[in-house]
């Protein structure tokens, strides 16, 4: 390719000028990458964050040298500025607003966490007994709602109704469209965060065929949601706190992770405008795909399917035979080559779970323990840096606590909402926002006559 387009290196010019003090932000680049295209040598800023990479803006490369980049899947890629979560992948480090994962899901709560990638900061006392009375006041739907639902057959997947039931939303929130108007934007985020759970637990009963339950306001968020999942009008449910904290952890561990491909499907739905409820719409239909959120349920398909311990070297090597197309699911991710730290905190609120509930001895947990210590330890995987990722073990935390498999991936989308309006409301706020519009390497027909029907083969 790069004798192709006489493109010979990219020299990063790294000389500070003695009074650039240490590193600067995107705002004021300070050192420059030189790229040879032919007999011309181009300039371009680089760019440092405040850790992480640092970048080289090419967004004048087709401007001065009439090539585009080419980088399918992104991997090379960064699409955006944020402030909102940083990771570090071969460290194994996920922050959000710069606060540890691990340290959000045991010391916080998702209310506080959806505050801070809303706003950026913790809230004080007084923030966070608002925002949580704000989300509260919003989480009943619209009652034609529920006709909605009810236009659905029973057997369909329940991420079907979520992509509709989602993006509907613009046709009942009218007063929250209004994408230039910071007020509108706020009330659209606090919508979403607090409607998503109302609609997924609706998902939920209305496959089971059971009627829908209205939120309860003086529960917690997670004790709402599980009310709404499992109570029933003739059978009040007392929501067990250990699975209420353990919900809100796994929420709190899905919030967000950076430009993923759903978040990236959401900037990229809302960077021609479109109304935040489509976009989440959108974010919700990439999610649901079995390399992304839908991999959770994928887990306990083939924990199913391995059916024993005593199964595993046979499984391991379908796996490593790339002629099976067969992965082991909730492994490898395109960012941690080391052991996702949500998989960590995820390992042990699984035995949390289990043993609250009486299920240590669950067998798909030991198959799942078992796999992962074969796996760690097989040189196939050690090579390819492939690690638990945070599905390996939230699809069995689930299935314990009675949830079924197919709401796996809704439940992600539950948490998610949170970081998709975050960084939409973060692109709407940056003066920099351009509608998304790749270009592509054309390898297809080059211009030929129109042949009629009667004379083609
Ligand atoms: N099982 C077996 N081999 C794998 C796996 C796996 N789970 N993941 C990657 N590999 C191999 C792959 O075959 C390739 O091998 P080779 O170099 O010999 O061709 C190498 O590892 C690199 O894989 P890749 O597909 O180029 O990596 P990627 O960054 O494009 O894919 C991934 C990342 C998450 C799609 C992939 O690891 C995968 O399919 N994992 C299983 C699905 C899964 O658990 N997804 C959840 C991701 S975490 C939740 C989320 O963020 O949505």
């Amino acid at each position: 390719m790069s004798a192709m387009l006489g493109l010979s290196y990219i020299i990063i010019n790294s000389e500070i000028p003695m009074a650039v003090p240490e590193k600067k932000t995107a705002a004021a680049p300070h050192r420059s990458a030189t790229l040879a295209v032919g007999d011309k040598n181009l300039s371009f800023p680089m760019l440092d964050g405040t850790e992480g990479p640092s970048v080289i803006d090419i967004s004048k490369l087709y401007g001065e040298s009439g090539h585009f980049t080419y980088d399918p899947g992104f991997l090379s890629t960064a699409s955006c500025e944020s402030k909102i979560t940083f990771i570090d992948g071969d460290a194994g480090i996920l922050r959000y607003r710069g606060y540890d994962i691990d340290a959000l899901a045991e010391k916080s709560d998702f209310l506080e966490v959806a505050y801070l990638l809303l706003y950026g900061e913790l809230p004080n006392a007084k923030q966070k007994q608002e925002f949580v009375r704000t989300i509260t006041l919003h989480t009943m739907v619209h009652e034609q709602l529920h006709f909605l639902f009810r236009g659905f057959p029973r057997s369909s997947h329940p991420m079907a109704l979520m992509v509709g039931a989602s993006a509907s939303l613009s046709a009942f929130y009218h007063d929250s469209l209004d994408i230039n108007v910071p007020e509108q934007r706020e009330l659209s985020c606090w919508r979403m965060i607090a409607k998503m759970p109302t609609l997924a637990a609706m998902a939920h009963k209305y496959s089971v065929g059971h009627p829908f339950i209205y939120p309860q306001n003086d529960l917690g968020f997670s004790e709402n949601f599980l009310n709404m999942m499992f109570a029933t009008p003739c059978e009040k449910t007392k929501v067990n706190p250990v699975l209420a904290r353990a919900m809100d952890k796994i929420l709190i561990l899905h919030a967000d992770h950076e430009q993923n491909a759903s978040t990236s499907t959401v900037r990229m739905a809302a960077s021609s405008g479109a109304n935040p409820f489509a976009c989440i719409g959108a974010g919700i239909a990439s999610l649901w795909g079995p390399a992304h959120g839908g991999a959770n349920e994928a887990v306990i398909n083939m924990l199913r399917e391995i059916g024993d311990v005593k199964h595993i070297p046979e499984f391991i090597k379908k796996v490593k035979d790339k002629s099976s197309g067969v992965r082991l699911m909730g492994f490898g991710h395109r960012v941690y080559k080391n052991y996702d730290p949500r998989a960590k905190v995820l390992h042990k609120t699984c035995s949390e779970v289990l043993a609250e509930l009486g299920k240590i001895d669950e067998p798909l947990l030991k198959i799942a323990v078992e796999l992962e210590r074969i796996a760690l330890s097989d040189e196939y995987f050690i090579e390819r840096k492939l690690y638990p990722n945070v599905d390996f073990y939230s699809g069995i935390i689930y299935r314990a606590m009675g949830i079924p498999s197919k709401m796996f991936t809704v439940l992600f989308a539950v948490a998610r909402t949170v970081g998709w309006v975050a960084q939409w409301k973060e692109m709407m706020e940056d003066p920099k926002n351009k509608i998304g519009r790749p270009r592509q390497l054309y390898t297809g027909a080059r211009q030929r006559a129109f042949v009629p029907l009667e004379k083609r083969s």
